[in-house]
């Protein structure tokens, strides 16, 4: 199958980031965004990293100029309705996401791919909400999204062979690495991570080191690029913790439930560096 115009539904911290690499990789890319004021957030931060790839000669003002023209951004859901592939990338909520995937099969031609950029939910289940479950699947991206060389491609048991083939070739035309999983909680990458970063969290409840020496610990003996916290703050408390709670529920394995500390910092509004407040503040 071939792929001209992508939609990706969020242009939030993934979402926009997933949009930048699909413009930039030449897809005609449409973002969706709840409000006004989202989407013109959003595109900001696109054009903003361009404007600094640029000053970085990591890209041409030809190639910028490209990129812009193929990024548009809309509030409207029925935008995507000559979409050969949509992403969805909203917030972790089973509800929500299986409303947008029931409007998404609605609106999108029959051949159209549906993908799912999250991070732990059953992706046979978000399937369930339409009426083409062998055409959805998982495009798991990281963050950041234009930084990171890796996308886990994830099948449920009802994808097809052709559209797993079709996501990664996809995946791989925008210069990503990639890793092929089953529909388990939390993929590859999460099922491990998030227990890291709860130890690490945990670790930090009890007293055990300092935040600093905690992330010392782990970026100068492990050789990490960043400390646990700090990615945490990067990822996102809220999103860790979404992750944690829905591993929890679907696999009733205590390891995975959220420490205290983490509930607490979300429900004071300390979400990490995009609220300016996480382990650390932020300007
Ligand atoms: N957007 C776009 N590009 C970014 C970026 C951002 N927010 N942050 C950094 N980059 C790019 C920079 O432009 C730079 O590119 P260049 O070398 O071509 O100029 C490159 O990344 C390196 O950035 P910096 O030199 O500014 O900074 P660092 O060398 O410290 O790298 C980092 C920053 C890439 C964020 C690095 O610290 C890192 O890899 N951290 C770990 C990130 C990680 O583990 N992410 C996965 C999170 S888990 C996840 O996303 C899954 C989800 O489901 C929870």
């Amino acid at each position: 199958m071939i792929i001209k115009k992508v939609g990706v539904v969020g242009c939030g911290l993934m979402g926009g980031g997933i949009a930048q690499v699909c413009a930039e990789s030449g897809y005609e890319t449409i973002a969706r965004e709840i409000n006004e004021e989202l989407l013109e957030k959003g595109i900001k931060a696109i054009k903003a990293n361009w404007d600094k790839a640029v000053s970085k000669n990591r890209m041409t003002e030809d190639n910028r100029g490209l990129a812009i023209q193929k990024l548009k951004g809309t509030i409207d859901m029925k935008d995507f309705g000559d979409c050969d592939i949509v992403i969805e990338a909203a917030i972790e909520q089973m509800d929500l996401k299986k409303a947008i995937f029931a409007e998404l099969d609605s609106i999108t031609p029959a051949n159209a791919i549906l993908a799912t950029n999250t991070s732990c939910l059953s992706i046979i289940e978000i399937a369930s909400a339409t009426k083409r479950p062998e055409k959805v699947l998982g495009i798991h991206f990281f963050n950041p999204v234009p930084a990171m060389k890796l996308v886990e491609v994830i099948e449920t048991i009802s994808t097809s062979k052709e559209s797993m083939e079709t996501g990664i070739d996809f995946s791989q035309s925008l210069g990503k690495q990639v890793v092929k999983a089953k529909d388990s909680p939390g993929f590859i990458v999460n099922l491990l991570l998030i227990l890291f970063l709860l130890d690490s969290i945990r670790a930090y409840e009890k007293g055990l080191a300092t935040k600093e020496d905690i992330d010392a610990g782990v970026k100068l003996g492990l050789n990490h690029p960043m400390g646990p916290l700090t990615l945490t703050d990067l990822v996102g408390l809220d999103t860790t913790y979404h992750i944690a709670c829905a591993m929890y529920e679907e696999t009733a394995d205590p390891k995975y439930a959220p420490p205290v500390l983490l509930k607490q910092m979300v429900t004071a509004g300390w979400m990490g560096r995009k609220s300016g407040k996480g382990f650390y503040e932020y300007k």
